[in-house]
């Protein structure tokens, strides 16, 4: 990925030295399939990403699933909250026909589901744990990643401190991101202090990058998706960048 000028950095924390830089697809290959649904996972696959990025949540039977919101409502056919409903009433529901005709169909995935397409491919994968997650809960989700033997290929992302620290605490050697929207020394400490190996960030500042990398924490920015942003972000140096375009991403840094 180094060319010209543009680097998107190898990612020490985050992939190991000598691979390339990541581009990260946001909620799998979100601009050309409808978000978290399989199709967008499978599209990330050959969209040129290192890492494709899911939401997940849990259902009332306490089954992992992959949907962003609190509620099913914008992105299937049905209405309610995912916390309160079983995994037979989750899979009963539409996931694609709100995005096209052409994705009616699809469903809300399981957890299990993406990881049985991630350990068979070159993508690997990053798991935002939406809410806030218990231990036991957390575990649930690492052994599963460790039955596929992902738990040290998977990294793990949430805005909650108190689930990131459960993530840190539950599962060594998984990685673990703390997001948020803004870069404030607070919030890096805050990444240090729970143990976190990368904190991303909406707003991404060259200090920001500055103070995240002196402390050894990654930096991954989201979601930038416009070439002027890719150019700003990458020469301020961050890890990886998770965008709705990484296929134009790719391309960009290829022919940069
Ligand atoms: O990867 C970071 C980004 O996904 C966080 O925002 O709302 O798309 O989950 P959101
Ligand atoms: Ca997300």
């Amino acid at each position: 990925a180094a060319m010209e000028g543009v680097i998107l950095r190898p990612l020490t924390v985050l992939r190991t030295p000598g691979e390339t830089g990541a581009v990260v697809a946001h909620r799998g290959h979100s601009s050309v399939a409808p978000e978290n649904t399989m199709p967008a996972v499978l599209s990330s696959i050959s969209s040129g990403a290192e890492y494709v990025e899911i939401d997940i949540r849990m259902s009332a039977d306490g089954v992992p699933v992959v949907i962003h919101d609190e509620t099913v409502d914008r992105t299937t056919d049905g209405s309610g909250v995912v916390a309160e409903m079983t995994l037979a009433q989750l899979r009963g529901l539409d996931a694609g026909a709100w995005w096209s005709d052409d994705f009616a169909g699809a469903r809300i995935p399981t957890l299990r589901e993406v990881l049985d397409v991630v350990a068979g491919s070159d993508i690997d994968l990053i798991v935002e744990y939406k809410g806030t997650w218990t231990r036991a809960e957390v575990r649930t989700t690492v052994d599963l990643l460790t039955a596929y033997g992902l738990r040290r290929s998977v990294i793990a992302q949430s805005f909650s401190e108190k689930t990131a620290a459960n993530i840190v605490r539950t599962a060594p050697g998984l990685r673990v991101g703390l997001l948020t929207h803004v870069m404030d020394p607070a919030t890096i400490a805050e990444a240090v202090s729970i143990g976190a190996h990368a904190v991303n960030a909406r707003r991404v500042t060259a200090r920001g990058v500055a103070l995240a990398h002196r402390a050894g924490l990654g930096v991954l920015a989201w979601t930038p998706d416009t070439e002027d942003d890719w150019e700003m972000l990458t020469r301020m140096g961050v890890d990886g960048i998770i965008t709705n375009r990484p296929d134009a991403l790719r391309e960009w840094v290829r022919t940069k």
